[in-house]
């Protein structure tokens, strides 16, 4: 992107998440855990030109990295997005997002007699398929909609 495309500005300290389909920037705030209120100085671009995708989001997140389980549920909604992490304005580490084998927490079960979803201390866990995921405790399997399954707080 060229500096006069510029859309986001650049941050001191934090991660950007890059290559996002195009509309799935909130989504991804919701991975993340950003619900209506925050703290966090976060900037966002959506529908952003892209010469390698038409047009992506972009997701920027100051004073923070991602933790393990956020990036594994991050690449079910944007496969090809890339992880930077930016220090002192410049980016120290870029990685892509791998397609994991299994998610832990963050997505819940929409099966309501699952264990996972009742007073039970059971973090849901997904097997992930080529297409969706699987309950690792009752096998339900949604294809579509992933989405929905990440809690909103
Ligand atoms: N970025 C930022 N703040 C910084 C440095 C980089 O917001 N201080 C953003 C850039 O705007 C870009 C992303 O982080 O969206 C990756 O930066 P960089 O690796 O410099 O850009 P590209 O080479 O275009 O990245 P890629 O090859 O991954 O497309
Ligand atoms: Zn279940």
């Amino acid at each position: 992107m060229t500096e006069r495309e510029l859309r986001v500005s650049k941050i001191q300290d934090g991660t950007v998440i890059d290559h996002i389909p195009g509309g799935q920037a909130l989504n991804v705030l919701a991975i993340l855990g950003v619900g209506r209120a925050t703290d966090d100085t976060l900037s966002i671009g959506m529908n952003v030109p892209s010469d390698l995708m038409g047009k992506k989001d972009i997701v920027k997140i100051e004073g923070r990295e991602l933790s393990q389980e956020e990036v594994d549920v991050l690449s079910l909604i944007a496969p090809d997005a890339t992880i930077n992490i930016v220090r002192d304005f410049e980016v120290v580490e870029k990685h892509r997002v791998e397609r994991p084998e299994q998610v832990v927490g963050i997505l819940s079960c929409p099966n309501h007699s699952c264990i996972t979803t009742g007073n039970e201390p059971v973090e849901s866990r997904f097997e992930v398929l080529a297409e969706g995921v699987r309950c690792h405790y009752c096998e339900t399997i949604v294809r579509e909609d992933i989405t929905d399954l990440i809690g909103v707080e």
